[in-house]
């Protein structure tokens, strides 16, 4: 549904993406993971039309991204730095975004009134967004995304700086979307977000994506082995193991053991395997 062909991006000297492929399927939540720097805002920009490709292609549901291609009412996009008008309440940001994509009339105040209870904002509607908590600009950030009630959803970092009501109260809008058939691009560096909301993963790094697949898949395939942590005296010690069960038992008989904990690969092991665990920027 949105397709991604060799898709390259520079800024200056730095190829932000450098032939990316991948294909994110009607209906899914996606979720894109990589370190700070990899690329994933400039590939959520890219399907956003808001961004030209230097050289591949970016095409929603067969149409070219951008300009002209027809793609645009299709989509939502809440990017990583908010796009609100601060001076205007929330209300009036959505009217000027709804505006935007040629909402008017009852049209307009109908989805105004939706994406405002959607994203528990009714009663702050009359607010200037420079009242707004962190959380509560997220969310207005989620519904200025869903003003045109788009088939394709693109979050970038949608939680970040939220509490955790809040993250939960952002949670269940997008899975919400989900079940009523919308398509969701998710960016995060929060991996129990993806654990928890994503169909599918891709991990980028370097403006490439280096792993594809559910969660499960990616913790079997680059996860590492299990692990079991036996504690003996004062001491800790972690021992490597493909079969967890086998060991613990036999460390049980083995040694004065005062504690027994295993240590399953987890999607952070996944990522941090894939991308290292040098810094980055
Ligand atoms: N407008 C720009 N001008 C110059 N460099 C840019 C610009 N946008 C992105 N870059 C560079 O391109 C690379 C990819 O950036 P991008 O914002 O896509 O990464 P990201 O994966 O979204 O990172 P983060 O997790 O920090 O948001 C980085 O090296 C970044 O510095
Ligand atoms: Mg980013």
């Amino acid at each position: 549904m949105i397709r991604y062909t060799n898709l390259v991006r520079s800024f200056g000297a730095t190829r932000a993406l450098n032939g990316l492929n991948l294909e994110v399927r009607t209906g899914e939540i996606f979720g894109l993971l990589g370190p700070n720097g990899a690329g994933k805002s400039t590939l959520i920009n890219l399907t956003a039309g808001l961004l030209s490709p230097d050289e591949g292609e970016v095409s929603i549901g067969g149409n070219p991204a951008g300009p002209g291609g027809g793609s645009r009412s299709m989509l939502g996009v809440a990017p990583q730095a908010l796009a609100l008008y601060d001076e205007l309440t929330a209300e009036e940001n959505l009217r000027f975004f709804g505006g935007l994509y040629h909402l008017a009339g009852r049209d307009l105040s109908g989805r105004v009134d939706w994406t405002l209870d959607f994203a528990g904002l009714a009663d702050r509607r009359k607010d200037r967004v420079k009242t707004f908590s962190g959380g509560m600009k997220r969310r207005l950030n989620l519904a200025v995304a869903l003003i045109h009630d788009p088939e394709t959803i693109l979050l970038d970092e949608p939680t970040v700086g939220v509490d955790p009501q809040s993250r939960n109260a952002i949670f269940d809008s997008i899975e919400k979307l989900h079940r009523g058939g919308r398509t969701i691009v998710y960016t995060t560096h929060y991996m129990e977000e993806a654990e928890r909301l994503c169909d599918r993963v891709g991990i980028i790094d370097h403006g490439k994506l280096l792993a594809l697949g559910t969660v499960e898949d990616l913790v079997g395939e680059y996860g590492g082995r299990s692990a079991v942590v036996v504690q003996t005296g004062g001491r800790e010690t972690r021992i490597p193991t493909d079969d967890p069960v086998a060991e613990m038992i036999r460390l049980k008989q083995e040694r004065r053991v005062r504690g027994l904990r295993l240590e399953s690969p987890t999607l952070e092991s996944v990522f941090l395997n894939l991308t290292g665990r040098h810094l980055r920027d």
